[in-house]
């Protein structure tokens, strides 16, 4: 099971227990209670979600950030741009080495666009959004050559569905 299976369960999950809080809530509506116990017990689920939060998502939290994907602006020796077009990508080029760092300067002619780059397996490797008048930087590392497909991530009109395009990535030039 690979990560993003992993998150589409887990949100599935959890969209389904908020559910059935709304459920439960909605049935306990129609009764009487006395304000005080009912006060009570928020109180004590306030104190106990604080404590959570603190204890259990500051430190998840801060493992997450250990590793900060957004730097490594500087060494970046391939440079693609990317131009979003209602319904086409336009790369400036199609072709990198494996193990070196690629720079996407990602922008768009017209509406927004989601630029994502999936692998052969069809696994989401990296992504971006393609916006009208502002370039975004993203750089990503093809360890695995291979045929990479770019698919747009945001509906952006009636042929959304075609905006694709490819990255042949070559075995790693070892001279770099
Ligand atoms: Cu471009 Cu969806």
């Amino acid at each position: 099971m690979n990560v993003q299976t992993v998150s589409v369960l887990l949100s599935f999950i959890l969209i389904l227990a908020l559910a059935a809080v709304f459920l439960r809530v909605r049935g306990l509506a129609h009764e009487g209670r006395d304000y005080a116990p009912v006060q009570g017990n928020a109180y004590r689920i306030r104190a106990f979600g604080f404590w959570f939060l603190i204890l259990v998502g500051l430190p998840i939290s801060i493992w997450l950030f250990r590793e900060n994907p957004y730097t490594a602006e500087a060494a970046a020796p391939q440079v693609i741009n990317v131009t979003g077009y209602q319904w086409y990508w336009e790369l400036d080029q199609s072709e990198v080495a494996a193990g070196v760092p690629v720079e996407f300067r990602v922008t768009s002619a017209d509406v927004n666009h989601g630029f994502g780059i999936y692998d052969a397996a069809g696994t989401l490797v990296a992504q971006t959004q393609a916006m009208p008048g502002y370039v975004n930087r993203l750089t990503h590392v093809f360890e695995t050559p291979g045929t990479y497909q770019v698919l747009c991530l945001e509906y952006c009109g009636l042929v959304h569905h075609n905006m694709i395009a490819e990255i042949v990535v070559t075995e790693g030039g070892s001279d770099g």
